[in-house]
């Protein structure tokens, strides 16, 4: 049985002092976890370790970085690698976010070798894919997903792929409250989940756990959630409001 997630992504927002108080409140919303399902928080870089000690005892919520690194070690002033991720026990890892291929130039090769250093140091990847709006336009999302997948994730062993998580994030729904259909994010993760199925085999694609990222709230995560291959979801700005995004964590 896949596991559930529903990941809160706060980007660049919130003071310590905020993201404490949020998780504070997220911790008594009453959301039921197990080890089906969880709930992930991805914070900027200075909170991991104040997050990750308030999340403690508390069953099926897990802390991420929002990115790491493409290098192993060394003069990359203001980076951020695998190896420290894991020395403060972070369990998550975002890669590949729209605005980081987009603000920063991320290439998928760029985003395979972040891949590789994130899996070789125990981390978690969340992988990010999804298609602009020119793209879903021209109806070509399917071939554009097909070609970030096979750059930067198929090179994985099937043991590897194990440990990852998919994001499909239609980049005109982030942020746009513009959201894909119930309809349009099952049939990408269809898709993604037949793209995985066929270079790795059904088990292995059965056993992946795929998000919907792009303006998931309250009132539409419980219809995007009932797709048969959507596996939860990764929020942004609702993240920001405990009500709301505990709500959305309920809806898994
Ligand atoms: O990573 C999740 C984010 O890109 C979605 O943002 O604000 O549309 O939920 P938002």
């Amino acid at each position: 049985m896949r596991k559930k997630i529903v990941a809160a992504n706060w980007k660049m927002n919130l003071t310590l002092a905020q993201g404490e108080k949020l998780v504070n409140e997220l911790l008594q919303a009453g959301i039921a976890l197990d080890a089906h399902k969880e709930v992930v928080i991805a914070v900027p870089f200075p909170y991991l370790i104040t997050v990750k000690e308030l999340l403690k005892g508390h069953k099926g919520f897990y802390v991420a970085a929002q990115n790491v690194a493409a290098e192993k070690a060394g003069a990359f002033t203001g980076e951020v690698n695998a190896e420290m991720l894991h020395s403060i026990h972070t369990d998550y890892v975002i890669i590949g976010h729209s605005e980081r291929r987009e603000l920063f130039h991320e290439s998928n090769a760029t985003l395979a070798k972040k891949m590789d250093l994130a899996l070789s140091h125990g981390l978690k990847p969340i992988f990010c894919c999804g298609e602009p709006l020119d793209v879903r336009k021209a109806e070509t999302q399917n071939a554009f997903v097909a070609k970030q997948l096979e750059e930067s994730l198929f090179h994985l062993s099937p043991d590897q792929l194990k440990h990852v998580v998919v994001a499909y994030e239609p980049i005109w729904a982030i942020g746009t409250g513009l959201t894909a259909s119930a309809a349009q994010a099952q049939d990408m993760h269809a898709f993604i989940r037949k793209q995985v199925a066929g270079r790795y085999g059904e088990a292995v694609a059965n056993d992946l756990t795929i998000l919907y990222g792009g303006s998931v709230k309250a009132a539409n995560a419980t219809e995007i959630f009932a797709g048969a291959d959507v596996d939860g979801g990764l929020v942004g700005g609702a993240s920001l409001v405990a009500a709301e995004f505990a709500a959305i964590a309920k809806a898994i």
